[in-house]
């Protein structure tokens, strides 16, 4: 998506450790016009897969995952990160592990919202390890939903997560995708 990449050349900024900052447009100050731009996007290459809900982690997934349910007409679901939980009989719960952080988090969804017969689109805004989606597979699998796809605003190529993925066997998409954040230069691939 050409109108993405051009907009992390012009605003994001590459801080040590390959990691690109893009808080003006993604991250913190979001850019309602461009996420509806990337909902339509998203909406188009994944119309032909009977979706019936969409679902990301939250927070930051949760613009690019509104504005994709809406051109889908279909509803949003986020799961909810938490330390681990004594309740859980009403969760479909996973354990995320942030190799940034060095920390594992819980990432849950009600079990209301999650029914035999969803297909679902698992949107997010970074693949990076893809520790997050791997967690939100692992739910979809605990409920039994079959997934049509994954949808990344922006992907790390040089990361662990694009391989993982592509050995799950699930279509991924991502609109941006990053080969280099080497010496403060972002290199897309391709
Ligand atoms: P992953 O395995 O899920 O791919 O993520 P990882 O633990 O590597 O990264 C931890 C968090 O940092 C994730 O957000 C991820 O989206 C985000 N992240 C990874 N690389 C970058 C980057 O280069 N730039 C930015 N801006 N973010 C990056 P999170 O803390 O789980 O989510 P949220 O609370 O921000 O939504
Ligand atoms: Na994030
Ligand atoms: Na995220």
């Amino acid at each position: 998506m050409d109108l993405l990449k051009k907009r992390i050349v012009e605003d994001g900024t590459v801080l040590p450790g390959n990691v690109l900052k893009v808080d003006n447009f993604l991250n913190h100050q979001v850019d309602s016009q461009l996420m509806d731009k990337i909902g339509v996007e998203f909406a188009r290459l994944f119309k032909n897969e009977k979706i019936t809900k969409v679902v990301t982690v939250e927070s930051s997934g949760i613009a690019p995952a509104l504005t994709t349910a809406i051109h889908l007409g279909v509803p949003l679901i986020f799961a909810r990160k938490h330390k681990s939980l004594t309740l859980t009989d009403n969760l479909y719960t996973a354990s995320v592990y942030s190799y940034t952080k060095q920390v594992s988090n819980d990432i849950s969804v009600d079990k209301r919202f999650l029914n035999a017969g969803d297909r679902i689109l698992i949107i997010d805004d970074f693949l990076a390890n893809g520790q997050a989606v791997q967690g939100l597979l692992e739910i979809a699998k605990l409920a039994n939903v079959s997934v049509a796809g994954i949808g990344i605003v922006i992907e790390k190529s040089f990361q662990k997560g694009h391989t993982l993925i592509e050995k799950s066997g699930v279509r991924l998409e991502s609109l941006a995708r990053i080969a280099s954040l080497s010496d403060g230069k972002v290199t897309f691939v391709d």
